[in-house]
């Protein structure tokens, strides 16, 4: 495929060119599109185009996604500006019958495995009577690397005294009212905002009406929240913004999806970024993304496809994606779908490959 932009850059590929670079390794890349060595230069194609190769340097041994479209703001790397290219963002054949892929269904804990270690986990219901109730959803003894997540809930009074010290926290709250102290702050804690508290910060939930309901996310994962006997007058005020709700004003194309960053770095995350997302009824082409990401429903349901198994998805359930992990996500019904990400190590999930 080529597409003439107004830039006359040539879109070369629709997708990021993945490659594995050593310390110290150079490479020209592409610029104008039209090199016959993508996404490197072939020394030749740009004469005459306006457009230069770019020289990188890898600092270190990494992975990385060259821009194959040739269209992004970050270059050499892709970021996600494909995806609003024509033709760049495509769904599956809707609906397509793949009898030949099985449902997994949930074990008696609410895990449904897939292949690759990804999987699909229902949170317990809420119990009659209880005040507070933590449930490990991801964890390194879950197959895990990068994160971890538990599901809080708070009916009445105080949670314990929570913090991590392996890792940045990134709460979702997903329903409720209260207030959550971090030190010797405190930010409303109110349903359908997120919420950042950095390593080694103390800090306590108050559920002031309705019932907490709240994804905590640990970046790099542990395997646990540590409670601790008391708060300390720890909060680090070098990131006094802490919650961001729903803001239609900030919402990111993606294709005929959107996305908006809750909270990232700018709240005090090192290489997180969490989302608010919608999809449409649709099914996403197979793709996969450098990050691992945790996603969880909030409204709608659908099916998670890998590529040898597939499960039904429902509000309230997180669905496990490792790193390079194959899938595509089925939204099936009809007002759509709206999900909140975790993603880490990575800050934009609007690059796949
Ligand atoms: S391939 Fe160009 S922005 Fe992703």
């Amino acid at each position: 495929m080529t597409i003439e932009t107004e830039k006359q850059a040539v879109v070369a590929a629709r997708k990021p060119f993945y490659k594995e670079l050593r310390a110290g390794q150079k490479v020209l890349w592409c610029s104008c599109g039209q090199s016959k060595r993508q996404p490197y230069c072939d020394g030749r194609s740009h004469a005459g185009t306006g457009f230069e190769p770019m020289q990188y340097t890898a600092p270190r041994d990494e992975e990385v996604l060259f821009c194959g479209c040739k269209q992004t703001g970050t270059a050499p790397f892709c970021d996600g500006a494909h995806s609003n290219l024509p033709g760049g963002y495509r769904d599956e054949e809707a609906d397509p019958a793949q009898p030949e892929v099985a449902y997994s269904q949930p074990d008696e804990k609410g895990f449904a495995r897939l292949n690759g270690n990804c999987y699909v986990v229902t949170p317990p219901p809420a119990v009659a009577g209880q005040a507070w109730a933590l449930t490990t959803l991801v964890s390194p003894a879950l197959g895990a690397r990068h994160q971890s997540q538990v599901h809080l809930r708070l009916a009445s009074g105080d949670s314990p005294v929570l913090a991590s010290d392996v890792g940045d926290v990134a709460l979702w709250i997903r329903a409720g009212e209260g207030e959550i102290a971090i030190g010797d702050r405190r930010f409303p804690a109110l349903g359908g905002s997120g919420v950042s508290i950095r390593r080694g910060e103390t800090f306590r939930l108050t559920c002031t009406g309705a019932p907490l309901d709240i994804y905590a996310s640990v970046c790099p994962g542990g395997d646990r929240l540590d409670e601790r006997a008391a708060m300390a007058d720890d909060f680090d005020a070098a990131w006094p913004d802490r919650v961001v709700g729903i803001d239609q004003e900030s919402r990111h194309a993606m294709g005929p999806r959107w996305f908006q960053m809750l909270v990232d770095e700018r709240h005090g995350l090192n290489n997180t970024a969490q989302f608010v997302g919608h999809i449409p009824k649709s099914r996403a082409e197979m793709h996969r993304h450098l990050y691992e990401e945790a996603l969880i429903i909030l409204s709608g349901g659908g099916t998670i496809w890998n590529e040898t198994s597939r499960a039904r998805v429902n509000p309230g359930d997180v669905i496990f994606f490792p790193r390079k992990h194959v899938h595509s996500l089925q939204c099936t019904a009809d007002e759509g779908m709206d999900v909140v990400g975790l993603i880490h190590p990575g800050t934009n999930p609007g690059i796949n490959y």
